[in-house]
């Protein structure tokens, strides 16, 4: 394997970011697969080119294997796995930036045609991400609510939270949680209803169900903070739903 773990940075070698691992090694094995290939085409000697063709199939294989890992990842933890993706695909560096003079050498090789950011855009992250399905969440909601009629809700609930993950701040996360309430409802007790609200308007502090979130949060709020929670709410949503419930906490003595 090329000594690839040694070559995880060791802050991502910790059982806790094991996601995030992978997702660095999937798109570092496939970037030195092209590396590799092109360095062999780049020595213009057919005994070093067959070499590094060799080692670059290799390469390949070695991309397939994390890439299928975190693939069964995906389904199982979506919001993990697509968080650690985000972060690695904007934090990605080719092994070797503690190399003196990395970024030089880095442009020599990007002008001898053997790795640039075109190939790492292009080659190396798109058809991983599209292999991973990050852009399409055509299917989910309808699986979701096939999943839901069948009486499986832990596995709508599942799907609701892929579709969360997979296109965050998109409308139809916005109307996902808006099942993910109806469900935390029917088969969560009152502390997972209000974490859920709380992570719903941290995303969507102005979305659909806002107002239900706030509103809710105010009234399973402890007594002595409900007053300032419902005049909160009053001053965000003056023409609120539950304005005339908000009046009345207010009025109490
Ligand atoms: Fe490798």
């Amino acid at each position: 394997m090329s000594g690839l773990w040694k070559r995880v940075p060791m802050r991502w070698s910790s059982a806790a970011n094991t996601l995030r691992g992978l997702a660095y090694v999937t798109f570092q094995e496939l970037a030195t697969r092209f590396a590799h290939r092109n360095t062999g085409k780049y020595s213009q000697d057919p005994v070093a080119d067959r070499i590094m063709l060799r080692i670059s199939q290799d390469e390949n294989l070695h991309a397939l294997f994390y890439r299928d890992i975190l693939g069964a990842a995906i389904k199982i933890q979506p919001s993990n796995a697509v968080r650690a993706i985000t972060a690695e695909v904007l934090a990605f560096d080719m092994p070797g930036t503690n190399i003196p003079g990395y970024l030089r050498k880095a442009m020599q090789m990007a002008r001898a045609g053997i790795f640039d950011l075109r190939i790492h855009h292009d080659d190396v992250l798109w058809p991983i991400l599209r292999h991973w399905g990050i852009f399409e969440l055509e299917g989910l909601d309808a699986e979701a609510e096939a999943a839901w009629q069948a009486g499986d809700y832990a596995g709508a609930e599942a799907r609701f939270r892929q579709i969360v993950a997979l296109s965050p701040g998109s409308r139809a996360a916005d109307l996902s949680y808006g099942d993910l309430f109806t469900l935390a409802r029917q088969r969560s007790g009152p502390e997972q209803e209000k974490a859920l609200w709380r992570e719903y308007l941290a995303a969507f502090p102005r979305g659909r169900y806002a107002d239900d979130a706030r509103a809710g949060l105010c009234r399973r709020g402890e007594p002595d903070e409900r007053p300032a929670c419902w005049q909160q709410y009053l001053t965000d949503f003056p023409a609120g739903v539950h304005r005339s419930q908000a009046s009345r906490a207010l009025d109490e003595p």
